[in-house]
């Protein structure tokens, strides 16, 4: 087993992060040490609790874990208000109290609703996350990170809100379907990016063999882990560090937006990290041959198919929403080499609407 402490400097709650395929069996003998008091509560949305509930429900039953499922609807839906509300009532039907166990298990939707909830019910329980996506094992559980969403966008109301424990098994990936594991192949090439060119190699060489190679899957995860670890612990609030794990993102959530989010989110940050290689060798001094390499990657794995047609003006609005980020600029995570992030801040639209032409236009130079 990985084990990962992710550290917050001055705090108490300091947890471990583990890594190992077959971790959801060894749930009780993880959760001991918190003795947390009985039942715990999952929550899970209804396609994960119909593939996997049962099988962990199952695991904590025969340790002496009586617990209770509680689940959600499937996607976005679930993180609203209402969804939040309503499993709150259920806990409190169920007898829950301040001292109450949640238990996240599912995708990044899941994790962003049970944290909410957590931080939230009789003004917070602890919670712990056991991630069923690879985006949620490699992004989205780790860090702390609560939110819901609001008719006027997505993760407006929010918290942060670490949980005491964060459970990682690849095997859960077995059941995840191409288009979701895709979205989180994209994080993965993000922590290479920012952070590690020797997974990028290690990306290359197992290419279409990634799922089917359980050990060298779990090293991959593993490796993205241990990067989004680091740069929480360096800046938990994102005042500064963090804000490189934005790389490609900036770019990639107008592009979902412009899409009116046709573009799935994994190719949209795909698309915003190539134009991000493209950009680098412009204005952050990338060698083309490193952001040429980069576009391969991110082609190779799928993550560059056609984009929707899309008004580029409609793109660049959105970039500079407001008037004052037209005059001040859009900040952006910038590679001056692979695994060296620097952020650019005040990059005009002028200066952005040629990238966003050229690609649009087919023609980013880091893809040949
Ligand atoms: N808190 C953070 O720091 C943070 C970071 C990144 C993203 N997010 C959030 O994460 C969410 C996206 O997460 P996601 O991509 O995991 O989406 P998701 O949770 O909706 O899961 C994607 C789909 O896969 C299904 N699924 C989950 N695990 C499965 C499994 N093992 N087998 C089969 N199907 C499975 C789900 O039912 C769902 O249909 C967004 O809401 C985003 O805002 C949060």
């Amino acid at each position: 087993m990985r084990e990962i402490l992710l550290d917050l400097p001055g705090r108490p709650d300091s947890y471990q992060v583990l890594v190992a395929p077959g971790l959801r069996r060894r749930l009780p003998e993880l959760l001991t040490p918190f003795n947390p008091p009985r039942p715990l509560f999952l929550v899970s949305d209804q396609r994960v609790s119909g593939l996997h509930g049962a099988g962990v429900q199952a695991e904590l039953q025969a340790a002496g874990y009586p617990s209770i499922l509680l689940t959600t609807p499937v996607g976005e839906r679930a993180k609203t208000w209402a969804v939040v509300q309503r499993l709150a009532r259920e806990l409190l039907a169920r007898g829950a109290h301040r001292r109450s166990f949640l238990l996240a298990l599912g995708g990044g939707v899941v994790g962003d609703a049970t944290g909410f909830l957590a931080s939230i019910f009789m003004r917070g329980v602890p919670f712990v996350q056991v991630p069923t996506t690879l985006l949620a094992m490699v992004d989205a559980a780790i860090g702390g990170k609560t939110a819901i969403n609001l008719p006027q966008g997505k993760n407006l109301l929010g918290t942060f809100h670490q949980p005491r424990l964060v459970a990682v098994d690849p095997e859960f990936l077995q059941t995840l379907p191409q288009a979701h594991r895709r979205n989180g192949l994209a994080e993965v090439l993000k922590a290479g990016f920012i952070r590690d060119p020797e997974l990028l190699y290690r990306l290359e060489v197992l290419r279409g063999r990634l799922f089917q190679d359980l050990p060298r899957l779990t090293e991959i995860i593993y490796r993205s882990v241990a990067i989004k670890v680091q740069v929480v612990a360096a800046d938990e609030r994102e005042g500064g560090l963090r804000r490189i794990l934005n790389f490609g993102h900036t770019l990639g959530h107008a592009l979902e937006q412009a899409s009116h989010y046709r573009l799935p989110h994994g190719r949209a940050v795909a698309w915003g990290m190539a134009a991000g290689l493209d950009l680098s060798v412009h204005l952050a001094g990338l060698p083309s041959e490193e952001a040429r390499w980069g576009g391969r990657l991110l082609r190779d794995f799928g993550l560059l198919r056609p984009l929707p047609a899309m008004d580029p003006q409609r793109v660049l609005a959105t970039l500079a929403v407001d008037k004052k980020r037209q005059e001040e600029g859009v900040a952006f995570v910038l590679l001056s080499r692979l695994g060296e992030p620097v952020i650019r801040e005040g990059v005009s639209v002028s200066e952005l609407a040629p990238l966003v032409f050229r690609l649009l236009g087919g023609k980013l130079t880091c893809l040949p």
